[in-house]
């Protein structure tokens, strides 16, 4: 009976966090320089431009999948209502970053490398793609503390999209180091917005709590709870693109 009684007080002040992040955003909109119209033409010509194929789509994908990616570029309130949005314990807020989720081949890296290209000179949005594993790589690759300080520094500012989130290694640099834990903690710190794709756990590609939650095996608790902060989670569901 108790614990029924604090479930229910939990997400009475969960519904509050949600109401309150929905006034606030109401109240802080940003007019961007450009239609949702625009943006999709635009959008359609970059894909090709850039990965030299058509873009390839029926109204039904892009419902169920990416238009969530499109809203929020678009700071369109219908972001708020999109199918794929997790919104029980994520309170969803424009100025939280992604979390795309999805299995491989769907698309995740592709279209947000659009994205990256389109938005380059547009503050707002303007956002760089960062693989985990060459984070790693380039960690290892340093020689002095000095250059360690200012790797975490340069990670730790801007807007970034670290593609494909737990698919690292932990690095190896004069002893072992979980250097996406402490680069997100040091981004979550500073209050920087961050992207992420990741493929889900396998046989969680439906629960979006449990997927972050398992997240802690590899970074820890700490990371985890920070995640839920720093970003709006949006599921992506299909076959594989690649050919
Ligand atoms: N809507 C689409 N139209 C045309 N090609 C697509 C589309 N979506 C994905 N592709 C193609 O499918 C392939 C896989 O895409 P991508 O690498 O972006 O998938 P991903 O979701 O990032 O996969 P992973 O989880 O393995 O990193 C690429 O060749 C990409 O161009
Ligand atoms: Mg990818």
């Amino acid at each position: 009976m108790e614990k029924l009684k604090g479930k229910l007080e939990c997400d009475l002040i969960l519904e509050k966090i949600r109401k309150n992040a929905m006034n606030q955003l109401k109240s802080n909109i940003i007019e961007h320089p450009y239609s949702k119209e625009q943006l999709w033409k635009w959008f359609l010509c970059c894909f090709n431009e850039i990965h030299s194929k058509p873009f390839q789509y029926t109204k039904e994908y892009m419902h169920t999948n990416y238009a969530a990616v499109f809203k929020y570029f678009l700071n369109d309130k219908s972001f708020f209502n999109c199918p794929n949005l997790y919104k029980h314990k994520l309170a969803p807020n424009f100025n939280k970053g992604l979390m795309i989720v999805g299995k491989v081949g769907l698309g995740k890296t592709h279209i947000m490398q659009v994205f990256e290209k389109l938005f380059h000179k547009y503050k707002p949005n303007s956002f760089k793609i960062i693989e985990t594993y060459s984070v790693v790589e380039e960690y290892e690759s340093l020689k002095t503390p000095k250059c360690k300080q200012d790797f975490y520094k340069r990670y730790s500012q801007g807007t970034l999209l670290f593609d494909d989130l737990n698919s690292e290694r932990i690095a190896n640099n004069f002893g072992k180091v979980n250097v996406m834990k402490e680069i997100i903690f040091r981004r979550h710190n500073n209050g920087c917005k961050t992207h992420f794709t990741m493929n889900p756990f396998p046989g969680l590609e439906e629960s979006p709590l449990q997927n972050l939650l398992q997240l802690q095996d590899f970074y820890d608790a700490r990371i985890a709870d920070r995640l839920f902060e720093m970003c709006n989670y949006i599921t992506i569901r299909g076959k594989s693109k690649r050919v």
